[in-house]
């Protein structure tokens, strides 16, 4: 794998801006550990926010693993090994990136900061990080888009984006949101098949609270112009019983439809929309013979998100995919499932070249670490950035994306690795399986 061209001398920037921020008595807006993070948002954002943003399935036992999973691995450091120079730059499908990581594609942003996806989209932008446009979003992909394009300016980074499919029922749909990410500049295509079905979320239940009936999250559909022609036919669905909350709700989706309340009220647009969502979202009859419709409509690289076998990651791979996206959601889908990093090792066996983008618990510039060392391309970082967003929002997230940037410059470099195609090619030297778990080492 190619490199960018970053070359970093003696101390590391962010780090030395922090400790000199410090002599002046500023402290970091953004807390640089993962848990402090974590407890910081849970604080500022409301009951349902927390709930959904850092819920899982069932009893969040795969939550928990994805952690685990990383605790299982130790880096095995080197020395002298001449880090003076260090380039922590990869190259994913022809784009050369300065870190090793995308933000993966993490849908109603606005109920972690009213920033939203466009604040995100900026400070994704301002990093030249590549950034997953949710088919859940709260904001229109081309609003995210434009906001990119303007942070970047003329930097030499660009502003990377990617477009994340939920394949509707409607094929013709399916064809307008593909069209519509080409034309926003989306380089690649995430097909999540993880969630055909929504997974039994405790924590929203428990709320009886899915953001997506307030009409949140589904901007990407009500800016699209084959949505809007299908609400037209909006099918009735369960009614919930009239109270003031009903309406207050219906209010709700009124005001985030497009254009004016008023007459999205009149017009009952925004339970329409809501209507329609709930008809065409959901594909559980998609099968391997369709991603041939889709490998036909792009010539962007196609991405299947949620694959967790080596058998699934071959029939990818013979069905002219591009690129795996090695996930489990973030446990939110199938609780009990295999941990991400778990599923690595086998699957980067199984298909050797193909680019694999692990997410699920990376929290740290050690997870990259370890999970470029067992064999993935990138990493997708997921909920820390929304906590970053809900803290601080634009700016909370280029602060944290800056943190996990040096985090994982120093560690590559205090392991011994000067690059990225270090670690991948010094695996499996510079990992080991923590002793206290008993299992064959990487490629064994
Ligand atoms: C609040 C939330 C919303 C998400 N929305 C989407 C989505 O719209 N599309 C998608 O493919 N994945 C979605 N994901 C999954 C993420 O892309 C990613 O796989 C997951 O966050 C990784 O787990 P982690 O956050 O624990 O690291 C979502 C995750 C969270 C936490």
């Amino acid at each position: 794998m190619a490199h960018a061209s970053s070359s970093k001398r003696g101390t590391n920037a962010r780090q030395q801006a922090i400790y000199t921020q410090g002599m002046a008595g500023y402290v970091p807006t953004i807390p640089p550990e993962p848990g402090a993070l974590a407890r910081a948002a849970a604080q500022i954002m409301n009951e349902a926010g927390r709930a959904y943003i850092d819920g899982g399935a069932g009893s969040e036992t795969t939550m928990d693993a994805n952690r685990r999973a990383f605790d299982d691995w130790q880096i095995v450091p080197s020395m002298l090994a001449n880090v003076a120079e260090r380039d922590t730059g990869i190259s994913l499908f022809g784009r050369k990136l300065a870190q090793p990581f995308v933000l993966s594609p993490i849908g109603v942003l606005d109920l972690a900061h009213p920033a939203g996806d466009i604040g995100v989209a900026r400070a994704a932008a301002s990093r030249g990080v590549p950034f997953i446009l949710s088919n859940q979003a709260s904001q229109p992909m081309e609003a995210c888009a434009r906001a990119m394009d303007r942070e970047a300016g003329d930097q030499s980074l660009g502003a990377p984006r990617w477009f994340q499919l939920y394949w509707p029922k409607s094929d013709e749909l399916a064809a307008s949101l593909v069209a519509r990410a080409e034309a926003s500049g989306c380089e690649a295509l995430v097909v999540t098949l993880d969630t055909t079905l929504l997974g039994w979320r405790p924590r929203d239940l428990a709320l009886g609270h899915l953001p997506f009936l307030h009409g949140r999250g589904i901007a990407q559909y009500t800016h699209d112009p084959v949505f809007r022609r299908l609400m037209k036919d909006a099918p009735k669905s369960e009614r919930p019983p009239l109270t003031r909350t009903t309406l207050k709700n219906a209010i709700g989706a009124a005001r985030r439809f497009p254009g004016s309340t008023l007459r999205a009220m009149v017009t009952g647009d925004g339970v329409a929309a809501v209507r329609q969502f709930i008809a065409t979202y959901s594909r559980p009859d998609l099968t391997w013979d369709d991603l041939a419709w889709l490998r036909e409509r792009t010539r962007l690289p196609i991405l299947l998100k949620g694959i967790l076998s080596p058998d699934d990651a071959r029939r990818a791979k013979a069905a002219g995919m591009d690129g795996l996206v090695v996930s489990n959601h973030g446990g939110r889908q199938v609780d009990g499932a295999i941990a991400s990093l778990d599923a690595l090792p086998a699957i980067r066996a199984a298909v050797p070249e193909m680019p694999l983008i692990l997410d699920s618990g990376v929290r740290t510039g050690a997870d990259i670490f370890k999970a470029l060392a067992l064999g993935a391309s990138a990493v997708g970082m997921g909920r820390p950035y929304a906590w970053a967003l809900a803290l601080g929002g634009q700016a909370g997230v280029a602060e944290w994306l800056d943190n996990i940037a040096a985090e994982f410059e120093l560690t590559m470099a205090l392991a011994g690795c000067a690059s990225v195609a270090d670690i991948q090619d010094a695996s499996p030297r510079v990992i080991a399986r923590n002793p206290s778990v008993a299992s064959p080492a990487p490629n064994a």
